[in-house]
């Protein structure tokens, strides 16, 4: 009976570890997944993760099941940490999922159930966004959000969009670290998106997944918070696998702000119900360690404290990039005033190939650059050979 089905591709990004494990090679690099790494070349476990885990591990007294909600606890601090007091509690849904990929999923199925037809995506987006929503049944339609070769964002493209979808069509725009591109929205364009998604009766589906990584842990959710302050009701789905470092737990969130309590707890009972038919719960770990750190005012001090010094070392790293880079490409001086973990350069698939075989630098076809797995030392030889490309 498995004849029925055929080999399928492996995920090409997923795929550049092992092919980096692979390679024997003393001076490779790994610009490939996106996963913070520090100076030695570690990803490293927050201290006051690893503080929170003894804590859980002396006291946690049971295994039983979560619930498919998850830990509400964690669900309460975790909102706080994204949406302060932007707006009434009592009409938001929040249900605790597998990673932020799982929120993301959550959300596509819910707008399905909703009768949704589609969602809009600005390309160049996260390699997972299409294939989770069209595994939702959403169909997607498609803008240009970003002009490599001169690394700027395309915001009337954003905007012509905005101003074609019909009354009730999603769109999914990022929080903040725009994955691949690093692209940033001012706040007037925040405003201008804002406006227009209330206006056109828009269903706002926004991911976020890097809170702390790029202009600092309140300025990354800003404009998310204009957009909750302005639009009846928006989606969004947080992953705390960078923030927390926490990526295996798989651990996150996916909420709902709606116009009611009554439209709250029906938005929450679907969410919970979609889960129930996917994984029924989420795993309890990385959410039980989140809520540790989150609601102990001394590990949340220094939680954010080493999430500001990964912050500034991906800063450091960016402006030396940019500054190398920009002999060869003038337009990717512009990469210092990007955020986040990612840039893209502008390099066909065959000289990506070439650093990959000749140099021993991964990263995927598209181009896009994990900054963070670049360290200080390595930055100018890194440079000399895009450069002579
Ligand atoms: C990435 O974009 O590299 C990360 O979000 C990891 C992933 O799951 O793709």
């Amino acid at each position: 009976m498995f004849e029925a089905l055929t080999r399928q591709p492996d995920d090409p990004l997923l795929a550049l570890i092992g092919l980096f494990r692979e390679d024997e090679r003393l001076g490779k690099v790994d610009l490939g997944v996106g996963v913070y790494r520090d100076e030695t070349g570690r990803t490293p476990i927050f201290r006051a993760v690893k503080a929170a885990e003894k804590r859980l591990l002396e006291t946690q007294d049971t295994k039983a099941y979560v619930g498919p909600e998850g830990d509400l606890v964690f669900l309460d601090h975790l909102w706080s940490l994204v949406a302060g007091d932007t707006v009434d509690r009592s009409h938001v849904a929040g249900v605790q999922t597998p990673g932020g990929s799982g929120a993301l999923r959550l959300a596509a199925d819910l707008i399905t159930r909703m009768g949704g037809r589609g969602i809009w995506l600005g390309l160049p987006s996260w390699p997972n966004h299409a294939p989770i929503f069209k595994a939702a049944g959403l169909n997607i339609a498609t803008y240009d959000f970003f002009d490599i070769p001169s690394q700027s964002v395309m915001f009337d493209n954003l905007i012509s969009a905005l101003e074609g979808a019909a009354l009730g069509d999603a769109v999914l725009l990022h929080a903040s670290c725009h994955n691949p591109t690093g692209g940033v929205l001012t706040e007037a364009q925040w405003l201008e998106v804002a406006t227009l998604v209330n206006e056109r009766g828009l269903l706002p589906l926004v991911d976020l997944a890097y809170q702390g990584f790029g202009r600092g842990l309140e300025q990354d959710v800003a404009g998310l918070r204009h957009l909750l302050s302005a639009a009846p009701e928006v989606l969004v789905a947080v992953s705390c696998s960078k923030s927390f470092g926490l990526y295996r737990e798989r651990t996150g969130a996916i909420f709902a702000l709606t116009t009611s309590p009554q439209s709250a707890d029906t938005v929450r009972s679907n969410l919970a119900g979609l889960a129930r038919t996917i994984y029924s719960m989420p795993p309890d770990h990385g959410a039980a360690v989140v809520r540790t750190i989150l609601a102990d005012e001394t590990l949340r001090r220094d939680w954010a404290e080493e999430l500001e010094s990964m912050r500034l070392r991906m800063t450091g790293i960016r402006q030396t990039l940019a500054e190398g880079l920009r002999s060869r490409w003038q337009s990717l001086g512009e990469i210092a005033d990007q955020e986040g973990m990612f840039s893209m350069l502008p390099l066909t698939e065959a000289e990506v190939m070439r650093l990959r075989t000749e140099h021993g630098i991964y990263m995927p076809g598209s181009g896009r650059i994990n900054i963070a797995g670049l360290k200080t030392a390595e930055v100018a030889g890194i440079v000399q050979k895009f450069t002579s490309l």
